[in-house]
């Protein structure tokens, strides 16, 4: 579990191309879900937390995403999101978002720059 930001997730090959992978952040004294969608050799992170009703996105079979790869999807009530901004384009809470979080690639590390 990575324990503050500005820390190094994983390597870029650890998630698969279209594929988003989850981490546990400790912050004050406090565990966060993340996720960290992997387009080519770019990364985009947000808070493993559905604006719906607060359950994790992936707390079915693990997947973040569509099977078509092309939405971040909620498990619980089927909320697709866009990968580029986290918006929420259909399901029960369309035209919310998902929060944001800073994410870069530095090398072939994926670094988690803030929360
Ligand atoms: S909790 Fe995500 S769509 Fe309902």
């Amino acid at each position: 579990m990575a324990s503050i930001p500005n820390t190094v997730l994983c390597r870029l090959e650890d998630i698969t191309d279209g594929e988003g992978k989850g981490f546990e952040i400790e912050r004050d004294g406090k565990v966060l879900d993340i996720f960290v969608v992997r387009r080519g050799a770019t990364v985009l992170g947000y808070h493993n937390v559905c604006p719906h009703v607060a359950s994790p996105l992936n707390w079915a079979n693990g997947s973040f995403m569509t099977l078509d790869r092309k939405y971040i999807l909620c498990d619980t009530h089927g909320a697709e999101f866009r990968i580029e901004d986290g918006h929420c384009i259909s399901g029960p809470c369309m035209g919310d978002r998902l929060t944001p979080l800073k994410v870069e690639l530095r090398g072939d590390e994926v670094v988690l720059i803030e929360l």
